[in-house]
């Protein structure tokens, strides 16, 4: 039996912010089982609903040092659905209402994680052959295993992966700061390791020292060797490039189901949802004061409110958008001020078409998969998007622009084949994306047995983690050897 450990910030169905948390709490469920066993380390976040709090149970605890302070590491264990979760409790770093805060304490507090998930092995008794660790946050974990923890027996073939989920995110502070805190030596923070234009970086430490390094689509793999995708980081990667490879994500097809999901009205399936689509529609125009009318062609939009999506291109057509005839446009997502309110705006002033629920739902969120026409993501870049694929699962038509795993998931419609599952765009400019949602609108009213085979198309591309796991496995299969 191989042993993985994945350690992450977030995980479904614990904590999440982000697809990250999608990508962790689905994949181990993926692994054969007859050769792979995956456990997962997370940290015990106070916010962690009490649902799954009060079912842990307590395994042990000890004393670390870090920055002179000598802290609290607590284990804590929970089965579920098959697979052994551990959390490393630490109130002090751990409580507060969310996952994140502040740069410099989250800084810290994951310089801590990453020491923790390390030390609690000996104690829990698992010995992973590998340790797969997910964004910046775990950064730190692969220098440990070639320094400190390289010293134990215990430890010493322990081989590390590094994935990357977005590389904007680094985990950078000043160098005397990161060194106190990871307490690594100052052989450590040179350029050519955690070092990066004069700061430290825990996420460059693992794009260093990993054994491997992967990212979650084969487009981004590519880009982030390129300057304008690679945050800084695009030199490393090209050195990196024969350890680099991508790997895109899939989702969870029993919690993205149209025939059993829960939190719709009208489950529906790729034979009966030119009927049974529609009367989720129908409902969540009801649901949210929109216009009751089939005609509408009602764009959809769950996501983070950042740069990153593409936002300030919506914010520039968002008025020419709103006067189109039959359109709906339905937004689900929390983040930046300025984008909550620029939606909030836009529900003030065309409230029978546009309506924007600033806050985070899971239920709301399958609905509109469900229910919407099409889902626009036109990202400035998208190391995988899991968003897209959601709306496939539904036989919601995407609308993106095409870059990293936008162009690896959404095949663009083209009208002479009648090929496709989605409308794309290339260059980021906001007449492009409204001339491509125009076009789709144009399906969409005039062509609707077009527009109904995109669908069959879309529901029947697979998305599911069958093929990226196996993936992943024979990647584990390699570094064991
Ligand atoms: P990212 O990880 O960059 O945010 P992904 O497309 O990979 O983008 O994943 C986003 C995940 O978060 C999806 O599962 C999406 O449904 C979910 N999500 C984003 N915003 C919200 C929200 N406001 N309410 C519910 N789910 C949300
Ligand atoms: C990140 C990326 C997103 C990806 C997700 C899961 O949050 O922004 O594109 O799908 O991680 O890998």
């Amino acid at each position: 039996m191989k042993k993985i450990l994945f350690v992450a910030s977030e995980c479904v169905p614990f904590v999440k912010t982000g697809g990250l948390a999608d990508v962790v709490g689905s994949l181990p469920q993926c692994f054969d089982k007859k050769y792979f066993e995956c456990r997962v380390v997370l940290p015990k976040y106070m916010c962690i609903s009490t649902e799954y709090r009060d079912k842990m149970e307590y395994v042990g605890h000890f004393y670390m040092d870090m920055d002179n302070k000598t802290l609290y590491v607590g284990i804590m264990k929970l089965e579920y659905e098959g697979i052994t979760y551990y959390f490393v409790d630490n109130e002090h770093y751990f409580s507060g209402p969310k996952p994140y805060g502040d740069v410099l304490w989250d800084i810290e507090k994951f310089c801590f994680f990453c020491k923790a998930a390390l030390s609690i092995l000996p104690v829990v008794g698992y010995q992973p052959d590998i340790v797969h660790c997910h964004d910046w946050q775990t950064g730190l974990i692969p220098v440990y295993l070639k320094e400190r923890f390289h010293e134990g027996e215990f430890f010493r073939n322990m081989k590390s992966i590094m994935t990357i989920h977005n590389l904007k995110f680094q985990g950078v502070w000043d160098v005397k700061t990161i060194k106190a805190y990871s307490g690594l030596p100052d052989y450590y923070f040179t350029p050519d390791k955690l070092e990066a234009y004069k700061d430290g970086n825990m996420l460059k430490g693992g794009l260093v020292f990993a054994d491997a390094i992967t990212t979650v689509s084969e487009t981004y793999a590519e880009e982030i060797k390129m300057p304008f995708y690679g945050e800084g980081l695009d030199g490393l990667l090209k050195a990196r490039s024969n350890d680099l490879r991508g790997i895109v994500n899939g989702i969870d097809y029993t919690e993205y189901n149209p025939t059993t999901d829960k939190f719709i009205q009208f489950p529906y399936d790729a034979r009966d949802f030119r009927k049974e689509k529609v009367k989720n529609k129908r409902a969540l125009q009801e649901e949210l004061g929109l216009d009751k009318d089939d005609k509408k062609f009602m764009l959809g939009i769950v996501s983070r409110l950042t740069d990153q999506k593409g936002f300030d291109l919506i914010a520039y057509v968002m008025d020419e958008l709103c006067q189109m005839d039959d359109i709906q446009i339905v937004i689900l997502g929390t983040g930046e001020e300025r984008y909550e309110n620029m939606f909030r705006h836009f529900d003030w002033k065309y409230g029978n078409k546009v309506s924007a629920n600033i806050y985070y739902s899971e239920g709301l969120s399958h609905k509109i998969y469900a229910s919407a026409d099409a889902f626009l993501m036109p990202s400035l870049f998208e190391p995988c998007g899991l968003s897209q694929l959601m709306a496939l699962r539904y036989g919601t038509i995407p609308i993106v622009r095409e870059t990293g795993g936008l162009k690896d998931t959404v095949e663009s419609y083209n009208k002479y084949e009648s090929t496709g599952t989605g409308f794309s765009f290339l260059n980021y400019n906001a007449h492009e994306m409204l001339g491509t949602i125009r076009f789709a609108y144009d399906v969409f009213i005039n062509q609707k047995r077009e527009w109904n085979k995109m669908i069959d198309r879309a529901m029947a591309v697979d998305f599911s983690w069958k093929v990226s796991a196996l993936k992943y496995q024979e990647m584990y299969d390699w570094l064991i050897g």
